[in-house]
């Protein structure tokens, strides 16, 4: 079996449409995911999905797209609340945008390090958003590690090699969308190849991102195995056991998914 280790449920919002989109990920053999909020109140719609839907769990936290909404920025204690919830396994999505930039970059500092604050507090691990920042998410990692351990996991990867390795270094977790199957995504395919075995998951960032071969239409959690197929190749691995491997993976960081 597979895991969707990321994607935003709450974005396919017909009716009937995520028990149909759930039902053809089991079908393709994601048998659970993980839906993130990036807001507060997106973050509570996450945990209302999990609480529908046996195989799929939350995180709540605040995007830093949104980091501007609301000021001053989210409590930890606030999030941490919220992550008390028996299917809330992690916080996030949180990190640093400086290609959207919708915020100003002191605010997305001081709303990333609450919800690295509400990870430590929740002593769940945090879900990061990294993008044109990564020497900014490698400084605040590295301050905020000092005042405390709390695991993390750069989703969808997409960084710098110089990013990747000072993760490694800290024992973070990589997450590997559909990127690796663009032409373009040379730079993510030489990181998924380097990176240590027991750090790599799959996720689709669903809605978006779809994976060749439906690169530009929506993406769902079922396509997590098109990526999972490109990242098995990479690794040299049989499709089963990279299943194995990332959903093992998936485990060892969510340790709240062990049932
Ligand atoms: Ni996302």
């Amino acid at each position: 079996m597979l895991v969707d280790s990321h994607c935003h449920l709450d974005y396919f919002s017909q009716p009937g449409e995520q028990a149909e989109i759930i039902a053809r990920a089991v079908k393709a053999g994601v048998e659970e995911m993980v839906t993130i909020g990036v807001t507060l109140a997106q973050s509570r719609e996450a945990i209302a999905i999990a609480e529908a839907y046996d195989n799929v769990w939350a995180c709540v936290g605040i995007h830093p797209n949104h980091a501007g909404d609301v000021l001053p920025v989210v409590e930890p204690e606030v999030l941490a609340k919220l992550a008390a919830h028996p299917k809330v396994i992690g916080i996030g999505e949180s990190g640093l945008d400086y290609f959207y930039d919708k915020a100003p970059k002191d605010v997305q500092e001081q709303n990333f390090r609450a919800n690295i604050r509400a990870a430590r507090l929740a002593g769940l691990p945090i879900c990061i958003h990294a993008r044109d920042a990564d020497e900014d998410i490698a400084r605040i990692l590295g301050e905020e590690r000092a005042g405390g351990h709390f695991e993390f996991l750069l989703h969808c990867f997409s960084s710098t090699r110089a990013l990747a390795e000072e993760a490694m270094e800290m024992g973070g977790y990589f997450s590997f969308s559909g990127i690796l199957t663009f032409p373009k995504g040379e730079n993510v395919r030489e990181v998924a190849a380097m990176v240590p075995a027991d750090r790599i998951l799959v996720e689709t960032d669903s809605p978006y991102l779809a994976p060749a071969p439906y690169r530009g239409k929506r993406n769902e959690p079922a396509y997590t195995a098109f990526t999972a197929a490109k990242l098995a190749e990479i690794r040299g691995l049989a499709p089963t056991a990279l299943a194995d491997l990332t959903t093992r993976n998936f485990r060892s960081l969510f340790t709240k998914t062990v049932r």
